[in-house]
């Protein structure tokens, strides 16, 4: 039930007083504001900063009438109570601070909004109303780390109303969970909704409240969400994407992201002062940030808050519950899995996407994958590189990319059907190269040809730089959009739902990035957005030791990731000398677990498996749907321990992943169930693995198991373990 929370209120006159007699310093004592920034101006209003253009800055017109107003704080706290959130208005700008354990952690953070004509939403903005309501309650997801989901927060919806025009004003709704914290803005600027508007700045600050040590990869460069993890000082990290992972000096662990990014552009983090990070907003090839109509509703704002690095991993339903349930209706025909294909002989030069006397999508060798996949108990096979388009320079023709004609040594009818008959799926390919209206103009015909041919799975991919999305517009010119503009977050949209009429799930790469709208199209299944294991066959350099036990808290806290793991040939020769894949053979079976993704790639070429058969054994047996998943030990950049229990059944999996330095972990068994003896079936880094040296030095063994032992597991440099415990 709602409750309207009070606090002083003060009339219309007493108002006029505050916000124009030295407003700053008498409203800031009438507010009893929670907190003042200790060593920069951050916190402060703009206004008071010089940084206001307008009415405030210069003549002081009569504000308006707009009744009653809050002059306290506002608060809300999570169900435990740990974390509280106050808002309030401070000389007519909104704030909000949070705190966890009666500690700081975001300082005061302004909010607002500026707009390409017409007043904004910045200054002369009152508290009107503040709601409070609680919701506890538990849904099922069709396909994920954990089949129920608890959505259990307390809420704030509190209003500032604009005294500076009629029709302004905008409640921030904010939900406060255990996990962390979520708010979005509900906003009206005038009284026509359908008016358009074009917002050029959103003022949303996260003011961390104190140093500490972040993890981010930076905005704006060419390759999109595809860096190394930069790790250093929070002041560091300019520009920053989300979810930006950082552990504050106190030994908080924060991440930041968004949840249901829909028809509004990505939020990147811009720090503008120390510590002092704004919500970025990408913009339109022609400069403004996000097109929309004057009532509009912005994506929710995230920030996660853990005690320790497995939290974060632990916590991140909450950007699930901020989305839409399910308007797909019945998905039933969703089938998560794992999956090989013609793909990894491309990047490593062995075959070719185009014609030719290497063409890797020969009906020959499909035909061969299509085979392995039912011998093994794969759901799907990919294939690359099937379709007219790829000869010549594809990355940056992709306005001749046919989506429904096959290459003629490809025979796709055919080969749907042998893959029918042997009980597994072909997965399709479209490559973009980033030519929207090229593939917009075609999607339709593409996946009703791909629905008739059974395939239920669909990898896209928007190869080019960011910056560089080829759109066309009304009159036929080129427009270059960037890959996580307001632009691409429809073009996703669309996708979604033509995909969906055709009964295929998708996987894009070079995607936006994950906000859970797999909660609201559960047909986005898994996407890239990270970089991947293809950066091992050619990457200046190769992804180093410490890039998984990163991701695990970083890009993963976002969603499923198609990593592909299972490279098997970890010593083939790069062109640069360098060793590729920089990891152990155990640790390669251990991303399994620890990266989850729905559709999970059995990445090398299938004849590689052949030289561990032993070890092969672990990816024809892990799930890639679960019932529950727990994040037990870790810390970020350094090792994860993982457990998964499988949804098709009673058994357990676990996979743990280190850096650079070997580790021997203890890990307490206590999530199996009490009074059942499992089997263990383990999969190791023998005591002499190396990455560099020893790669392939592993141990594989079964050991008897209840939930009272506590497993010892010896990690490599660069090593990993995957145990499969057995229920009876
Ligand atoms: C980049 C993707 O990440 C990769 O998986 C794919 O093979 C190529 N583009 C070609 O589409």
């Amino acid at each position: 039930m709602a409750t309207q929370l009070g606090g002083p209120i003060i009339s219309t006159a007493q108002l006029k007083n505050l916000l124009f007699a030295g407003f700053c310093v008498s409203l800031l004592a009438a507010c009893g504001s929670p907190q003042s920034s200790e060593n920069s101006d951050a916190g402060t209003p703009r206004a008071a900063r010089g940084e206001v253009s307008g009415p405030l800055a210069n003549a002081a017109p009569e504000p308006l009438d707009v009744g009653p107003v809050i002059t306290d704080p506002v608060s809300v706290a999570s169900p435990d109570g740990r974390t509280v959130v106050r808002v309030w208005s401070e000389a007519g700008e909104p704030h909000y601070t949070v705190e966890r354990d009666g500690v700081s952690v975001l300082a005061n953070s302004q909010m607002g909004f500026r707009f390409a004509e017409g007043p904004n939403l910045e200054a002369g903005l009152v508290l009107t109303d503040a709601l409070t309501n609680s919701h506890d309650e538990s849904w099922e997801q069709p396909w994920g780390e954990r089949r129920i989901v608890r959505d259990h927060h307390n809420e704030l919806a509190a209003t500032f109303t604009s005294t500076e025009f009629e029709g302004g004003q905008f409640t921030v709704r904010f939900r406060v969970f255990d996990a962390g914290i979520g708010f979005r803005f509900e906003v009206e600027r005038g009284a026509d909704g359908e008016a358009p508007v074009e917002i050029t700045d959103e003022l949303t600050e996260f003011h961390l409240a104190s140093t500490g040590e972040a993890w981010w990869t930076p905005a704006h460069e060419f390759n999109r969400y595809e860096y190394i993890y930069s790790n250093g000082a929070v002041e560091d990290a300019a520009n920053a994407h989300t979810p930006f992972t950082v552990r504050l000096e106190g030994g908080q662990y924060l991440a930041i992201h968004e949840a249901a990014l829909v028809d509004y552009s990505a939020m990147s983090l811009d720090q503008r002062r120390d510590r002092v990070f704004e919500a970025e907003l990408r913009s339109w090839s022609d400069g403004g940030k996000v097109r929309t109509t004057a009532h509009f509703t912005t994506p929710w704002r995230t920030i996660q808050i853990a005690d320790d690095a497995p939290g974060l991993i632990n916590g991140t339903d909450i950007t699930l519950n901020l989305n839409e349930p399910n308007v797909l209706g019945d998905v039933s025909w969703l089938e998560p899995g794992n999956y090989v294909g013609i793909w990894w002989g491309m990047h490593l030069n062995e075959y070719t996407w185009g014609s030719g006397p290497n063409h890797g999508a020969t009906t020959e060798r499909t035909r061969d994958y299509i085979d392995f996949a039912a011998e093994n108990g794969f759901v799907g096979v990919l294939v690359e590189g099937w379709n007219i388009g790829w000869d010549g320079d594809w990355f940056n023709n992709g306005e001749i990319i046919d989506f429904t004609t096959p290459y003629p040594d490809f025979d796709l009818e055919g080969l749907s059907a042998y893959a029918e008959e042997r009980g597994v799926r072909l997965i399709g390919h479209h490559e973009t190269s980033a030519a929207i209206t090229n593939y917009e103009n075609q999607m339709e015909d593409a996946f009703a040809l791909y629905e008739r041919m059974g395939i239920r799975a669909v990898k896209t991919g928007y190869v080019d730089d960011a910056g560089e999305v080829l759109r066309r517009d009304e009159a036929g010119h080129a427009r270059y959009e960037w890959h996580d503009s307001q632009f691409m977050v429809g073009h996703h949209a669309r996708v979604a739902e033509v995909a969906a009429r055709h009964r295929v799930a998708i996987n894009a790469h070079e995607p936006i990035k994950d906000t859970g709208l797999r909660r609201t199209y559960p047909n986005l299944m898994t996407r890239e957005g990270v970089r991947g294991q293809e950066f091992n066959a050619w990457g200046d350099p190769p992804n180093g030791p410490s890039h998984t036990p990163t991701i695990a808290y970083t890009r993963m806290l976002a969603g499923p990731a198609d990593f592909t793991p299972g490279i098997f040939d970890l010593t083939f020769e790069r062109s640069d000398g360098r060793r590729g894949v920089q990891t152990t053979l155990s640790k390669q079976l251990a991303l399994y677990v620890v990266l989850y993704s729905p559709l999970q790639m059995a990445a090398d070429l299938i004849e590689n498996y052949d030289d561990h058969p032993e070890m092969f054994q672990f990816i024809r047996d892990v799930p890639a749907d679960w019932e529950e998943s727990i994040a037990l030990q870790g810390e970020v950049g350094e090792y994860v321990v993982q457990v998964r229990q499988d949804r098709a059944s009673a058994d357990w999996y676990l996979g743990a992943i280190t850096d650079e330095t070997p580790r021997g972990l203890s890990v307490p068994l206590d999530f199996l169930e009490d009074g059942i003896t499992y089997t263990a079936q383990i999969y190791r880094d023998r005591a002499d693995a190396h990455w560099l040296t020893n790669p392939y030095a592993y141990v594989v063994e079964e050991r008897e198991v209840t939930s009272a032992d506590v497993m010892e597991l010896p990690l490599a440099a660069s090593g990993g373990a995957a145990i499969r415990f057995v229920a009876p």
